[in-house]
């Protein structure tokens, strides 16, 4: 281990990994410090590989399957006998598709000459020249590391609440509730956030009878209203029990069970569940990260405090990913590494914030970019919106998925899209049509005149666009036609 780089990046998420690989790329010596310990290895990859996007993702697509071959098979004609989940199976999938892709970024960054370092790194001084980082290693002694650059990776960590303490076992945060070793008969889940959704959904596909407790009067208030409004409605037909403006005041272990009890305007309501996941939102992570007198600046709410280049106030040390602002989103993180590094080299890099897409992967999954037609309204455009069902649409229904939406939203005085939405069958991959027209300047004419491929989900998009103007085909337009 040397004792001097170009570039030290502490943490090895999706952020610091990429900020690491790329200023390896650039021609930087440059170490990685991550101190995860993950099923007794250590690994590299952070939130998103080990405990975040990928393990719920492959719940997901397991779930799924096990619902889809369960109760859709029939309408094709196909029978089978019994069909049986083996959680131990399921969970031991997960963990290998993990375990290959954070040892495939440990070859990434041995492939690029980056040093891993194991364990925790302190911004010790960021003031001067030579930045200096204190290494602790998770076996032996600490030692100071000096550097030209800095880069702060380490990310986010569930938030905790008093009323419902977790304890590993009945109570339990989204990385818990990766891990349950059998199917749940009743199981709560605090927070209809993007983790309750996904991991509510994975335990209810498998069996669970599944309460979602959301504090808000609105359901999924940071979507598009016509989308958070569809999603509901499908959510709740699949057995998602979803209460809306309902506070949890309490969380009691006994005889096995979580006792929870609300207060829903006022009223005393009480719950019994074999499990109880808290989701109700992350925090960044930046204890051990910063000595006392280091000289980085924080926010209010304990982020580091940024610019749009992810520059702290002290030159040479920049944030990225979880620990500053932004939505929590492993793309997010990074493009603000590469960001970083780029800047740091001298070039003009920069993250477009407006066309951040969100994926909520629930089935049909929920996604969108750009401005909802409340943000745009409110941000004074005069907007124009189209959208189409999925119902009408001949690939959608020739897969059993005709339900959902997808809804533009433009600004009516130049046509110019500025946001896309949907609830449908591959939503995420759908809205990236927006992210790209959105980066082009596109308007809703350019959509209009596209040639889309039929029979796909996409022709939905185009339709959606024409809908804006009156002239949707497949569906009755009651707008005035341009
Ligand atoms: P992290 O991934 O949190 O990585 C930071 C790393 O730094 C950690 O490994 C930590 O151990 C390390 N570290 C912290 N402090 C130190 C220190 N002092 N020294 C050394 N190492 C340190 N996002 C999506 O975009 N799509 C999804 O589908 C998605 N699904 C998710 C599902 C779940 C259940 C959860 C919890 C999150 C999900 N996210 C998803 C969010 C995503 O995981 C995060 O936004 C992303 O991981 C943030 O990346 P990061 O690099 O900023 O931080
Ligand atoms: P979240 O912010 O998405 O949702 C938390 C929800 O809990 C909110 O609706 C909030 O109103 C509610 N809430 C807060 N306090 C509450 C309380 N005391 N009682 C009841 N409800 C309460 O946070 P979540 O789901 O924990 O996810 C954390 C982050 O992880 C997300 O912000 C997201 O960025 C990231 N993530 C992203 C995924 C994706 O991109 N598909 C998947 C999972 C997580």
């Amino acid at each position: 281990m040397k004792n001097s780089y170009d570039l030290v990046v502490i943490g090895g998420g999706p952020g610091g990994y990429e900020a690491a690989i790329r200023g390896a790329q650039l021609g930087f010596s440059v170490a990685c410090i991550e101190k995860r310990v993950h099923k007794g290895e250590p690994a590299l990859g952070g939130t998103c590989l080990n405990v975040g996007c990928i393990p719920s993702k492959a719940l997901l697509d397991s779930s799924h399957r096990f619902e889809a071959t369960k109760h859709e098979l029939t309408d094709h004609g196909i029978t089978t006998g019994d069909v049986n989940i083996d959680i131990a199976k399921m969970l031991e999938r997960k963990d290998s598709i993990v375990k290959g892709l954070t040892q495939g970024v440990a070859g990434l960054l041995k492939g690029n000459g980056v040093d891993w370092l194991q364990g925790w790194g302190t911004l010790v001084d960021g003031k001067g020249a030579e930045k200096q980082v204190k290494f602790t290693p998770l076996e032996g002694d600490e030692s100071i590391i000096t550097a030209k650059y800095v880069i702060l990776a380490a990310g986010s960590v569930p938030i905790e609440i008093p009323v419902a303490k977790t304890d590993g076992e009945y109570i339990v945060d989204s990385t818990g509730a990766l891990e349950f070793a059998e199917v749940p008969k009743r199981l709560g889940v605090i927070g209809a956030g993007v983790i309750g959704l996904e991991l509510g959904s994975v335990w209810r596909r498998l069996g669970a009878e599944v309460v979602i407790y959301e504090a808000m009067p609105e359901f999924l208030a940071v979507a598009d209203k016509d989308i958070s409004k569809e999603a509901a409605k499908l959510l709740k037909k699949q057995g998602l029990d979803i209460r809306v403006d309902t506070k949890v005041t309490g969380a009691e272990v006994k005889d096995g069970q979580v006792i929870v009890t609300t207060d829903v305007k006022g009223e005393t309501q009480t719950d019994t569940f074999d499990k109880l996941i808290v989701c109700v939102g992350r925090r960044a992570y930046s204890e051990k990260l910063l000595a006392e007198n280091c000289g980085i600046e924080l926010t209010e709410r304990g982020l580091v405090a940024v610019d749009d280049q992810c520059k702290t106030n002290l030159d040479g040390v920049y944030a990225i990913g979880d620990l500053v602002r932004g939505p929590m989103l492993a793309h997010k993180a990074m493009e603000e590494g590469m960001m970083a590094v780029e800047r740091i080299h001298g070039e003009k890099a920069q993250v477009n914030y407006d066309t951040i897409i969100s994926v909520i992967y629930t089935h049909p999954e929920i996604a969108w970019v750009g401005l909802s037609e409340q943000a745009a309204t409110e941000q004074g455009y005069e907007v124009k919106t189209g959208s189409f069902s999925l119902s009408a649409n001949g690939r959608a229904l020739a897969q059993g998925e005709g339900v959902g939406l997808i809804k533009v939203v433009a600004d009516a005085k130049t046509d110019r899209l500025l946001g896309m939405h949907a609830v449908s069958v591959g939503a995420g991959d759908i809205v990236h049509q927006g992210m790209i027209a959105m980066e082009f300047v596109s308007s809703i004419e350019d959509l209009q005149l596209m040639t889309f491929a039929h029979p796909t989900v996409s022709e939905a998009v185009h339709e959606a666009a024409l809908s804006a103007d009156g002239r949707a085909i497949h569906a009755i337009q009651r707008k005035k036609r341009k």
